[in-house]
This record gives C-alpha cells, sequence and structure tokens, in this order.
C-alpha cells in the first residue's frame, strides 16, 4: 500500500426531511448570505426549492436565488454567479441539485475571491481561496457532495475540464434519498453507471497489497449490482435509494482509493463525449468504461479475473483466466444494458467519423496519460473504436 493523506471534512447530514436543517447548518457553518443555486427545474416543481428557502429563512438568513444550472455546466452561468456574489457581497454558497449545480457552485466559490479568469482553476491554476460550498443533494451519482472536484464546461469550443482542490470540499451535505424518488429511471441509471464506474478507476490499479481497498470497492459495486435494479422496478424504494446514495458518496470521497495508483482516463476519454454531444455523463462512461476494459485488461488479466469472479460471479478458469476476465466484462455490459443504458457509440448517438477530433480535443499530442496502463493518443482512438463496435459484449 503506498502512503497516503485523506481529508474529508464535509458534515454528512443523512435521512428524511433533512432539508428542512438547511438553516440551521448553513448557519452552524458561518453563513449568513446565501447564494441558493440549482438546476433546471425539477427541485422547484418538487418543492424544494421552496422548503430549503423556508428553512434559510426562518434561520435568519438572507438568500439569493440563482437557478438554470444545466446537466455539464457551463462556463457563461458561473460568471453570472461570480457576478451576482460580489454584487451583494455573498458569503456562503449553498448548490441544491446534482453533481452539475454543486460544480458550478464550486466554480463560482472559487471565482469570487480571484481577480483572475476563474477557467485558469480549469487550466490546471490551484485557488489560494474560495467562498464555502455545501449541498442539499438530490441525485445519487457524481459524488461531488463529498469530493474537492468540480468539471465545467466552455461553452465556446465545448472543452470540458476539471479543476480539483481541497478548499472546495462541501463544508456540509444534506441528503435525503426520497429527494431522489423523482428522477427518471434513466437518470437513475446514468447515475449508478457513474458511481461504479468512480469505484472501478481506482479498482484497477498497479499498486499491490491493498486488501481493505479491494474489498470496499466491491462492497460499493456488489450494493449497486444489488439495488439499482431494485430502484428502477420500483423508484419510490425509499431503502434501496438510501443505499445507493450513501454508495455514491462512499464511492468518491476517495475512501475507497486511498493508498494505490488510479487511473481516470475513462472519465477523461468520456468527458470528450458529453462536451461534443452534451450526453449525461453516466450514459457516455456505459459507453466507455467497458471499452477501455475491453482494451487493457490483458496488461493485468489476474485483477480482471479477481473483479470477475468476487463482483459478477464467473467462474474462475484456472487454464485461461483471460476467458475468466472477459467474461467479466460481459457481465459488466450486460448489466449496463439490463438497467437501460447504451453500450455504443450508435446508441449514444455518437459518430464514428468523430473520433480524430475527440482525440485531438483530449489533448496529449504525442505524450501517455493514465496509471494502470499508460496511453498514447492512438489507443484513446482504439478505445473509441471498440466503443462503436465492442466485441465482448
Ligand atoms: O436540472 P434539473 O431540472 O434539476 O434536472 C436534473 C438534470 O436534468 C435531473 N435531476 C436531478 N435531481 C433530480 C432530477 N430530476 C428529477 N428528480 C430529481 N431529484 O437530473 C439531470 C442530471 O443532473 P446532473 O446534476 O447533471 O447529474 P449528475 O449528478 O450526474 O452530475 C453530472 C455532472 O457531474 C460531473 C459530470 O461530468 C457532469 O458534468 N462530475 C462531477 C464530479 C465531481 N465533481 O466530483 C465527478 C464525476 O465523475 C463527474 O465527472
Ligand atoms: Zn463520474
Amino acid at each position: 500500500m503506498n502512503n497516503f493523506q485523506f481529508y474529508s471534512p464535509t458534515e454528512f447530514v443523512f435521512g428524511r426531511d433533512t432539508e428542512n436543517e438547511a438553516g440551521y447548518y448553513v448557519k452552524k457553518h458561518g453563513g449568513t448570505n446565501v447564494l441558493l443555486h440549482y438546476g433546471g427545474g425539477s427541485a422547484v416543481r418538487s418543492g424544494l426549492i421552496g422548503r430549503v428557502t423556508q428553512s434559510l429563512e426562518s434561520a435568519g438568513i438572507t438568500c439569493t436565488a440563482l437557478g438554470g444550472v444545466k446537466p455539464n455546466p457551463r462556463d457563461t452561468l458561473v460568471y453570472e454567479g461570480i457576478r451576482i456574489c460580489r454584487e451583494k457581497k455573498i458569503d456562503f454558497i449553498l448548490a441544491v441539485g446534482g453533481g452539475s449545480v454543486i460544480d458550478s457552485s464550486k466554480a463560482i466559490a472559487m471565482g469570487v475571491p480571484y481577480d483572475g479568469d476563474f477557467w485558469d482553476f480549469y487550466s490546471g491554476r490551484q485557488p489560494q481561496a474560495a467562498l464555502p460550498v455545501a449541498t442539499v443533494l438530490t441525485i445519487a451519482a457524481a459524488g461531488s457532495e463529498g469530493s474537492g472536484d468540480s468539471v465545467i464546461t466552455k461553452e465556446s469550443g465545448g472543452l470540458k475540464r476539471g479543476a480539483g482542490s481541497d478548499l472546495i470540499r462541501p463544508r456540509f451535505s444534506i441528503m435525503n434519498p426520497a429527494l431522489t424518488c423523482t428522477l427518471p429511471p434513466y437518470q437513475t441509471a446514468c447515475g449508478a453507471t457513474d458511481i461504479m464506474a468512480h469505484v472501478f478507476e481506482r479498482y484497477f490499479t498497479n499498486t499491490t497489497e491493498v486488501e481493505i481497498t479491494d474489498r470496499l470497492c466491491e462492497a460499493v459495486i456488489l450494493t449497486m449490482v444489488k439495488e439499482t435494479p431494485r430502484v428502477i422496478a420500483d423508484p419510490a424504494n425509499y431503502d434501496a435509494r438510501a443505499n445507493i446514495m450513501w454508495a455514491g458518496t462512499v464511492a468518491h470521497t476517495n475512501l475507497v482509493g486511498v493508498g494505490r495508483e488510479q487511473d481516470w482516463n475513462s472519465h477523461g476519454i468520456e468527458h470528450e463525449l458529453s462536451a461534443l454531444y452534451d450526453c449525461a455523463h453516466g450514459a457516455g462512461l456505459a459507453v466507455i468504461m467497458p471499452a477501455w476494459m475491453e482494451f487493457v485488461y490483458r496488461h493485468n488479466v489476474m485483477r480482471f479475473a479477481q473483479a470477475a469472479v468476487r463482483v459478477w460471479g464467473c467462474q474462475m478458469n484456472f487454464e485461461q483466466p483471460e476467458q475468466t476476465a472477459q467474461e467479466g466484462i460481459v457481465r459488466f455490459r450486460r448489466f449496463l444494458r439490463s438497467i437501460g443504458m447504451p453500450l455504443t457509440f450508435d446508441e449514444l448517438g455518437a459518430k464514428a467519423e468523430d473520433i480524430p477530433a475527440l482525440v485531438e480535443k483530449f489533448g496529449i499530442g504525442d505524450g501517455r496519460t493514465g496509471g494502470f496502463v499508460r496511453l498514447s493518443a492512438e489507443d484513446i482512438a482504439d478505445i473509441y473504436r471498440i466503443a462503436v463496435e465492442p466485441k465482448l459484449i
């Protein structure tokens, strides 16, 4: 196991009706003048924004609303949010929504005290300060409620890039699983796929002797395999929603990834798809993650065979472990299909002729990227090609 430092300062407030305590927690964490940031309408329609606003007002907190965050959140609204925060002297940002709303809030939080363009933080610069951010989560997916990451899309040029800093880890996250019961099945499945991908990006590693994190990873994946079909069949199942919601957070605080080398190439390769086609991040991952597996599994057949046996219930073929590894990838795709996810470029609405442009935007030139397997630009093109026509399906 490698040396590591693990910092996860977020206070998680989990359970029914917890959104009504938003005012109490903002006050507890020092907020007096809040930007209430939300999405395209679901949180208004469900009455959630009304309940949160009431809770803030009852706690004597001033509140300015800024809705309209789109999935794959754009820089344009971030600039707007920064302007409003400066003008109104906002001292706390409360995100009510999913990963997109939370990531937009984090971008605004870094941008307000910074003299330059906030996009600098999405081009490698580290912030020195940020407004405090907290969340009321409405979808189990991105894990942004417990992460120090934010992903924003630049409207002109369609660049989707990430920023990371402990300064933007949420101060608190309110998580009421009942809020996720209004999610359409497709969105639920996209979220489930993203959660599983966050675990697999950590699971496939060259670091040895990491039994504890291997087992934690497997526990999260097994939970998702059991609970996702339950909520697809019965969207109002609170207990299944609760297990998925906490799995989503555990998957991405890095608790399951510490002390081991990780590989985020599938995410990077997917981000180019959601930037170009504006597809859901989870749907893009359903197409890319198994394609990446199909490309890299020979690098460490036994690790893929281990996943196949422990997670997908395959029989170990000791004479030909490669077959076991392949069977695991087939079963992963079968699972994704069963929850309604796309598996190919075609099903996602992506086009094979765009592959050179996607690779170009990925932007590694003659270099290599990744942890488990270091990929060249040509390797990335091959992974997109596998996603056009998968073999292990
Ligand atoms: O905008 P509204 O009307 O709220 O609708 C949203 C949106 O259309 C809807 N929704 C959310 N909660 C709902 C609901 N509909 C009904 N009932 C509810 N309770 O769901 C749609 C998707 O929302 P979004 O926030 O985009 O989903 P998600 O949480 O999957 O976030 C995706 C974004 O997070 C980034 C992705 O790249 C993508 O941009 N990621 C962020 C990460 C991070 N910050 O740590 C890590 C991830 O790997 C990911 O890259
Ligand atoms: Zn993700």
